[in-house]
């Protein structure tokens, strides 16, 4: 069955009509121009998919880290989506964003934009710090094949001193 989905796009209303019940986010992103967010595995494994889906849940607005390659667009009704092309730019970064580059936690670059919207996501959620543990077990969903997470973990505690 084919339905209407209304959600943000960063600050764009978007109204989806007779959208297909198993349409990706990730495949409906890129198919708009959002290349930013990488197709890896496209089974939720990877984290290079990764943006942040926000809701309001009780009272307050909830900020999550999301593979795109496993969210359907029909289930975003009333959220708002964040790309890594909302979070900054290139006069303006994300603190995430001057920490990764400042602390060398990209190489080939591929899997950067889903660390990077994995770490914006962590700094918004309730009772985050730079505690090392606490920061691998929130960058457990995102794999980097260069270079070997200690510099992504530094910028991570960067951005949040
Ligand atoms: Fe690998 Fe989405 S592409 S988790
Ligand atoms: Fe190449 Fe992470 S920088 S996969």
């Amino acid at each position: 069955m084919r339905q209407t989905v209304r959600f943000y796009l960063g600050d764009d209303l978007c109204t989806l009509r007779d959208i297909s019940p198993t349409l990706t986010l990730l495949d409906w992103l890129r198919d708009r121009g959002r290349t930013g967010t990488k197709e890896g595995c496209n089974e939720g494994d990877c984290g290079a998919c990764t943006v942040l889906v926000v809701r309001l849940e009780d009272g307050r607005l909830n900020w999550r880290a999301v593979n795109a390659c496993i969210q359907f667009v029909s289930m975003l009704d009333g959220a708002q989506v964040y790309t890594i092309e909302d979070l900054g730019t290139a006069d303006a970064p994300h603190p995430v964003q001057t920490a990764m580059v400042e602390q060398h936690g990209s190489q080939c670059g591929f899997c950067t934009p889903g660390f990077v919207m994995s770490m914006a996501a962590y700094r918004k959620s309730e009772g985050a710090s730079a505690d090392e543990q606490a920061i691998d077990d929130a960058l457990a969903g995102n794999l980097c094949r260069c270079t070997g997470y200690a510099p992504i973990v530094r910028a991570m505690k960067q951005a949040m001193a």
